[in-house]
């Protein structure tokens, strides 16, 4: 919880003044009665730790009675029968730090109390057209008072790149639970490899992984678990996982898990059968050339486009090598011609969301790496057997491969890499056959 509190004194402090109110996120239904599994939203959870949705958290510097305000469902023992525990009022306040508390259900008549005298609202406005009107509703009573002597506010401002600028950069604690989050999927990804083989189900490396994120303790996937075998891995988000693994195919799995919030994400191409073909190395060779140049770059001071500029360079010249396209480098660079093959961006930051924020431009160019940012470093080769002019050998070989890169003072620092990347250590791990069931005793 003093994690928790010194990110609210932060802040507070860049707040300055006004009143900012950050709901959390609701329940979302599946479908009739049934609901997903419920996440808070990364916002309130960063700055309470408070996990429980139908809750509200509200700041405001320098406020005598304490800054920081939580309305949350109070206790009712006969619901929490039926939905689970609550933390209530009293819980608010003495487990998570709430200077005072309050029922949720009077949200609407305490709110206007205290934005009463202030002249900012902070608010993520244009996120819920139903939050708007509701914060908005508030604004409003302190108007039809002004005749009371009470002057509404008359700011409305977005809170969160302040928020989001001090998610982009990592606490200790956050690079404690994402090095668990990492090595708990990098485990699960060693675990799929080995699962592998000619006539199982794209599915069946699915349940792998998930069991693994959830017998090592983690919450469960950070993203819907991607594993695409033969001309599968060449569809970016391919979510079906229901096709049967062919011999001499390659499988793409694209999986992360979640510890208490913060993700991981990984991704792995290797053979069904346990051994590359030499078209699947040669594609291989020229996509892990242009991770380990990319990765390289994850470095204070480097520019993050940088990171992609380093991978483009050498996909481009592998394509080039493997006779793929043909012509000059810089030019099939500058012409576009390599998207047929790669068509998406290198790197993504990462953290509280698998596609995390933080603003990828600062002052009009690419912002400066800085030691705390934690990015991806995922550069891959789509040779789907549809492309015009590609040569049948390469057919349906669908490669990326990704790694979770904090940057330090003294460079990357590769959170992933309990799973291995090098092609012969990827079929040795694979050649000791499928791992004894994972047990529980
Ligand atoms: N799994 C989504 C991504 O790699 O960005
Ligand atoms: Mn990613
Ligand atoms: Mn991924």
């Amino acid at each position: 919880m003093s994690v928790f509190a010194a990110r609210r004194q932060r802040f507070l402090e860049a707040l300055g003044q006004g009143v900012a109110i950050l709901p959390t996120r609701p329940h979302a239904v599946r479908s009739h009665d049934v609901e997903h599994p419920y996440r808070f939203d990364s916002d309130f959870w960063y700055l309470t730790g408070f996990g429980e949705p139908d809750a509200v958290a509200v700041f405001v510097p320098g406020r005598a009675e304490g800054s920081f305000i939580l309305f949350v469902s109070p206790r009712d023992p006969e619901r929490e029968v039926w939905t689970g525990r609550r933390a209530g009022v009293e819980g608010a306040v003495a487990r998570f730090g709430a200077d005072e508390a309050h029922s949720i259900e009077d949200l609407d008549k305490v709110l206007p109390d205290l934005i009463r005298g202030q002249q900012r609202v902070w608010f993520p406005w244009g996120r819920d057209a139903a939050w708007d009107q509701r914060v908005r509703s508030w604004v409003d009573t302190l108007r039809g008072k002004a005749r009371m002597g009470i002057t509404p506010p008359s700011e409305m401002v977005d809170p969160l790149p302040i928020l989001h600028e001090m998610r982009l950069f990592k606490e200790a604690a956050e690079i404690g639970l994402m090095r668990r989050a990492a090595d708990i999927a990098a485990e699960a990804h060693l675990s799929a490899m080995r699962a592998a083989a000619p006539g199982a189900h794209e599915y069946q490396l699915q349940a792998t992984l998930e069991y693994v994120f959830r017998l090592r303790g983690s919450q469960g996937p950070s993203y819907h678990p991607i594993c695409g075998s033969g001309a599968n891995a060449c569809i970016l988000h391919y979510n079906e996982n229901d096709a049967v693994l062919r011999d001499g195919d390659l499988v793409l799995i694209d999986a992360g898990c979640e510890v208490e919030g913060y993700a991981s994400d990984i991704t792995r191409a290797f053979p069904v059968n346990g051994k590359f073909s030499p078209a699947q190395r040669a594609a291989y060779d020229v996509v892990l050339a242009a991770q380990h140049a990319a990765i390289a770059r994850c470095v204070p001071g480097i520019a993050f486009d940088d990171v992609h500029g380093a991978a483009l360079d050498v996909l481009v010249e592998g394509l080039v090598d493997l006779g793929i396209l043909a012509g000059d480098p810089a030019e099939l660079k500058a012409t576009g011609a390599f998207r047929p093959y790669y068509m998406h961006r290198t790197s993504h930051w990462l953290g509280l969301d698998v596609h995390d924020v933080g603003s990828y431009r600062q002052g009009g160019a690419s912002r400066t790496l800085k030691p705390g940012m934690v990015l991806t470093v995922e550069p891959g080769l789509y040779l789907a057997a549809g492309t015009p002019g590609l040569d049948a050998r390469w057919h349906d070989i669908g490669i990326r491969i990704e790694d979770d890169i904090l940057v330090t003072e003294t460079g990357p620092d590769n959170l992933t890499a309990g799973v291995t990347t090098d092609p012969d250590a990827i079929e040795a791990w694979m050649a000791a056959g499928p791992e004894p069931a994972l047990s529980l005793r």
